[in-house]
């Protein structure tokens, strides 16, 4: 006998079934009741609307999961509470009937599209244990509402890429843009750039203007900007600097539409723009852009200092300005601190005194690089430590302290790479285990480095700046010392 569950999985992979569903009569006969013809919402509020319900924009998994399990407590629905109880229709409904049913949702406003029965067949696999009703703040953990658009109207955003001596706003009129772009999510935001040195970036929107007063725009913005107000500038921030540098312009205003432009200019460094407005018919200080303006004086990039402990060092993983993608930091107390690359198993960097500052990638949700804590960084190696040979990456040992040992080997020759803080600069230990007597050339930098002195300990250096490393049958132990002041 076929368990139902087989047949039904083999119903949903017919398509012509689930082409036969009739969205928008399966709506009337299972939601219209209590949501509403169009959707919306029950009489005397009975149950919320489904038209322009953030609910059923987005993400299609929470709506799928409200009819196959149902809804209960308290939610949101266009500014409006409820705190009511949807019962589940998944036993009722199929995948192919949900599927149409959501996909005529999406009709009412919530942005259109269609709701595939594969999502449903998912969502209904994956829960098919659950029977208790979904709870709106559950929901929203796992599938947080799209946020509504922003206030500006028809925004566009020109991009412009500037030589690198611009250090101040250029006349954006003069020149010609290198990329331009609608903005639908109506908000001014750097998306896209602000990884980027040397831009320029123009938005040109539509505000409404309700009703007639006085108005207040804020800006703020790493490195300069300015806001202009149907053609008249309004608020500047001038300058190179960081976010904290908030300013506010008044201008008077009538009711119908006002013609926003923004102007930025970025010089090097952090990125970031802020704006909002407030005044007669405007909720508080409405957001004019993705970020909140920064407090006066507050930097909108914390500094979260990265440092070691007693005698333990510290690690971070992440990218690290001018390193390669797989690079590990380490900072050794007492103040020298590394990164090696586990790309080309080469000691990449090393600094004297603080370690690393995390901020950016905390504060940028990933995607920035961090910073050594130092002004005066040495870039030790770019290319292959051993020429010639081809490396795999083993992984790392930690000692008690904290310690890294990197292991990896070399043309099948096994090496354990130790670094550790000693007087002046870095000790650097390659215990290198052969099967046979033979010889290694090993590059411990792949440039010179002005500042830095090296010494491989009962080794002299090449004219070419290599070592060849003497090798015995077993193991064999190198140590070479990198100095900086
Ligand atoms: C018996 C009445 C009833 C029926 C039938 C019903 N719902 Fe609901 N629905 C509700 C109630 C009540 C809530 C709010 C629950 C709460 O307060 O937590 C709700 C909430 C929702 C929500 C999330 C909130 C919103 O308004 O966007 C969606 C989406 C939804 N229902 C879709 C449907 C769909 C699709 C159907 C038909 C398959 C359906 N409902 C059938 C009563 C019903």
């Amino acid at each position: 006998m076929l368990s139902t569950r087989f047949l039904a999985s083999v119903l949903a992979l017919q398509p012509i079934f689930v082409q036969a569903e009739d969205g928008p009569l399966l709506y009337q006969t299972y939601c219209s009741a209590c949501h509403g013809a169009a959707g919306q919402g029950g009489a005397e509020g009975a149950a919320p609307p489904l038209a322009k319900s953030l609910w059923a924009q987005g993400d299609p998994d929470r709506m799928i999961k409200v009819v196959l399990h149902g809804l209960m407590g308290e939610i949101e629905v266009l500014g409006k509470e409820y705190n009511l109880v949807m019962p589940p229709q998944g036993a009722v409904l199929n995948d192919g009937q949900i599927a149409a049913i959501l996909t005529h949702v999406r009709s009412f406003g919530n942005g259109g599209g269609k709701v595939p029965f594969e999502r449903v067949a998912a969502v209904r696999a994956k829960f098919e244990e659950r029977e208790a009703y979904w709870k709106g703040d559950e929901l929203l953990k796992e599938h947080p509402l799209p946020s509504p658009p922003g206030p500006l109207k028809n925004l566009i955003r020109k991009f412009y890429a500037l030589p690198k001596e611009q250090r101040s706003m250029p006349d954006y009129a003069k020149l010609e843009e290198n990329a331009s772009a609608s903005q639908p999510k109506g908000l001014i935001s750097l998306e896209g750039y602000s990884e980027q040195d040397h831009f320029g970036l123009v938005w040109e929107g539509e505000l409404t203007v309700k009703r007639e007063g006085e108005f207040s725009f804020s800006l703020d913005s790493d490195d300069t900007s300015a806001l202009f107000v149907d053609g008249e500038k309004v608020v500047e921030v001038p300058g190179l600097g960081g976010m904290g540098r908030t300013k506010t312009g008044k201008v008077s205003l009538h009711p119908g539409v006002a013609k926003i432009r923004v102007e930025y200019l970025e010089f090097t460094g952090y990125t970031g723009i802020a704006a909002s407005w407030s005044g007669p018919g405007v909720r508080g200080n409405q957001l004019l852009s993705t970020s909140e303006v920064a407090k006066k004086a507050k930097p909108s990039i914390k500094m979260i200092e990265l440092k070691p402990e007693g005698t333990r060092a510290v690690h971070y993983r992440n990218f690290i300005a001018g390193t390669g993608n797989r690079s590990f930091s380490v900072g050794y107390p007492g103040g020298v601190n590394l990164v090696f690359n586990q790309e080309n198993c080469g000691l990449e960097l090393i600094w004297p005194g603080r370690f690393i500052d995390a901020g950016p990638r905390w504060n940028n949700r990933g995607t920035v690089r961090s910073f050594p804590l130092s002004g005066q960084v040495y870039h030790l190696q770019k290319g292959n430590p051993y020429p010639g040979r081809t490396f795999s990456f083993q992984g790392m040992e930690l000692d008690d302290h904290e310690y890294p040992t990197f292991c990896y080997s070399v043309d099948g020759l096994s090496v354990r790479d130790r670094p550790q803080p000693a007087e002046k600069g870095i000790e650097r230990t390659l215990t290198i285990e052969s099967k046979r007597a033979g010889e290694l050339v090993f590059a411990p930098i792949s440039q010179s480095v002005t500042g830095l002195t090296l010494e491989g300990r009962g080794l002299t250096a090449r004219e070419d700046g290599t070592f060849h490393l003497p090798l015995r049958k077993g193991d064999n132990s190198f140590t070479f010392h990198y100095g900086i002041q």
